[in-house]
């Protein structure tokens, strides 16, 4: 039985579209666009969602569906390219625009009421990315909501829904909560995951596999691995062993408190201090990528001497299923090309580690979401701090420092960070934190940015960070940018200008807020905050930036080589979520 059937145009999104519901709770298939109705209606099929797609609905050969979806009783939402089809086929007309919308793109929502936008607001932001355009509305159908430029952004006719953005992104913030009232349009309900099961189900598995031998298992104190090394001490018992590596990149005293906390939970714990091997090997190291596979190998090295010491036969591995989806699709792809052999999932993954290993690996979580096996880890008794705590790179603060990596450095972001994430943490973001760039940087003049602040000066940073521009991983600026400002404009519309500044401008791949002109000393600290479900786009967290100026602060009377301290308003793309 599939709840939600997702008819592929071929955009990029598509299988966005497909988390998200399951994310949501609700069961989706992905099925070519020209899947025949009578299949659909054998599986049950509940509602139909048409997918974006790179074609006009106006050349010939267009895909296209059958009228008689329109007529059939199963509600259909279409998105992008989705919506333009089902208002051709209704009546109305698509044409090609002068400028199309690409972007952040505000949505003034006309029809708060209609069961599709319940619980918007009338001014909301959402992803745009077309160039054909809807001028005319179908008989009947009504116009739910509009942008600048286009003035049929969102229609209903009957239970068929178009929407022109991208509600699968997370660049459109409430754009889970439009497939959620879809969902509900289409009389469904949230299917509650059954976690006993599950564990019941993985244990057998674990104990059928590995047998009498000996399993490992690399443990950061992060959920994903936490649990499964919980779960699987039940099968295994002494069999398992857990490896905590230090880089010496951790937080303040944190791998001491993960290891101290496995003990607790009665884990067999091997400890590994590789922190002067790692500060010995990042001497002069200033590339980004380099300094990540330097952290990386030695890592590796340090765990595979582990398990060839306990003569392990297994590797246990956390993976979800974001994990293997970002690896296997879309800008990932990309990610693992020649350009950038760091790859964010190689370090990770099983694809960082050596060929040769000869562990057998078995990942019982690779097709849950995080949201399960925070339920898993709840139903097995862990802290609820570490259940919800939030993601910690592999490279640790090293994806947050530019240029050398030190220990002098990685001292003073680590009593930074401490700060910097209690403060952060009160705006609930998915992931938060402080990171550090030298403040070398130069005047940047730009009309542009005093068309939006008018009292601003700008500043580009020295130093290079990592940003992805047309799925690509690129390095590129940092751009500085000091108001008074900042606190008097709208949280839409900063979004839509850091959007504009990084499209007009190449070079740039991150903006950052300064509250207060930098002073002369060594250093600069970004602070970073972003809401994201996958990982792979996000928006920086709406903060208030009175409560900002004052973390601000206390940063800078706390630590006298701290020239300036920002608040990064990037999205994901054009920035990563990580500096470096
Ligand atoms: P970016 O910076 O690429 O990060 O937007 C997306 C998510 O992945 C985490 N991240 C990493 N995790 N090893 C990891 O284990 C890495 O090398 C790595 N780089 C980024 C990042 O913290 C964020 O949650």
């Amino acid at each position: 039985m599939v709840d939600i059937a997702i008819l592929d145009f071929g955009g990029q999104y598509v299988f966005n579209i497909k988390r998200t519901f399951l994310e949501l709770g609700y069961h989706a298939e992905i099925f070519p666009f020209d899947i025949n109705l009578k299949l659909l209606k054998e599986k049950n099929v509940k509602g139909i969602v048409l997918s974006g797609g790179p074609y006009s609905i106006y050349v010939e050969n267009a895909p296209r569906i059958s009228i008689e979806f329109l007529e059939s009783e199963i509600p259909i939402l279409g998105i992008c390219y989705g919506h333009q089809l089902l208002i051709e086929m209704l009546g109305g007309e698509i044409v090609k625009s002068d400028t199309g919308e690409f972007g952040f793109t505000i949505l003034y929502v006309d029809e708060p009421n209609n069961p599709l936008f319940k619980g918007l607001e009338r001014k909301e932001i959402c992803w745009m990315s077309h160039k054909d355009i809807a001028v005319k509305l179908p008989q009947k159908a009504k116009i739910l909501a509009h942008t600048k430029i286009s003035k049929i952004a969102a229609f209903n006719y009957n239970n068929i829904y178009g929407v022109q953005f991208h509600p699968e992104v997370f660049q459109t913030p409430k754009g889970y909560i439009i497939l959620d009232n879809f969902a509900k349009i289409c009389g469904l309900e949230k299917k509650e995951w059954d976690v006993r099961e599950f564990i019941d189900k993985s244990l057998q598995e674990i104990k059928e596999k590995v047998g009498s031998e000996k399993a490992i298992i690399a443990v950061s104190g992060g959920v994903d691995s936490t649990t499964l090394a919980v779960l699987a001490k039940k099968a295994l018992g002494d069999n398992l062993i857990a490896v905590h590596v230090d880089t010496g990149l951790m937080r303040k005293k944190e791998s001491r408190r993960v290891v101290e906390y496995l003990k607790k939970l009665g884990l067999n714990v091997i400890f590994i201090d590789a922190s002067d091997k790692v500060f010995l090997n990042l001497k002069s190291v200033t590339s980004s990528d380099d300094k990540r596979k330097i952290i990386g190998r030695i890592f590796i090295e340090e765990f595979t001497k582990v398990a060839d010491s306990v003569n392990a036969k297994w590797l246990l591995q956390g993976t979800i299923a974001p994990d293997i989806i970002e690896s296997t699709r879309g800008q990932a792809d990309k990610r693992k090309g020649k350009k950038h052999g760091g790859s964010i999932k190689l370090h990770h993954n099983v694809g960082g580690l050596p060929k040769e290993i000869k562990l057998k690996i078995l990942e019982p979580f690779r097709e849950l979401f995080k949201y399960q096996v925070r339920i898993i880890a709840k139903e097995l008794g862990i802290d609820e701090k570490l259940v919800y705590r939030q993601p910690f790179p592999g490279p640790g603060l090293g994806c947050r420092i530019t240029g050398e990596i030190t220990r002098e450095k990685v001292i003073l972001l680590q009593e930074i960070t401490k700060i910097a994430e209690e403060e952060l943490a009160k705006y609930r973001p998915s992931q938060y934190f402080a990171a550090l760039i030298s403040s070398r940087y130069k005047p940047f003049k730009s009309m542009f940015i005093k068309n939006f602040l008018e009292d601003a000066f700008s500043y580009i940073s020295e130093d290079y960070a990592i940003g992805v521009k047309g799925d690509e991983r690129i390095i590129g600026k940092i751009l500085l940018i000091y108001s008074k400002k900042w606190n008097e404009k709208d949280w839409v519309d900063i979004l839509q200008f850091q959007n504009n500044i990084t499209g007009k401008y190449n070079e740039i791949c991150r903006v950052v807020a300064l509250l207060e002109k930098p002073r002369r000393k060594k250093y600069g600290i970004i602070l970073r905050a972003v809401d994201t479900l996958d990982f792979m786009t996000a928006i920086p967290t709406k903060v208030y930036f009175n409560h900002i100026a004052e973390v601000v602060h206390k940063i800078l009377m706390n630590f006298d080589e701290i020239s300036f301290v920002g608040y990064e308003i990037t999205s994901k793309p054009a920035g990563t979520i990580e500096l470096i």
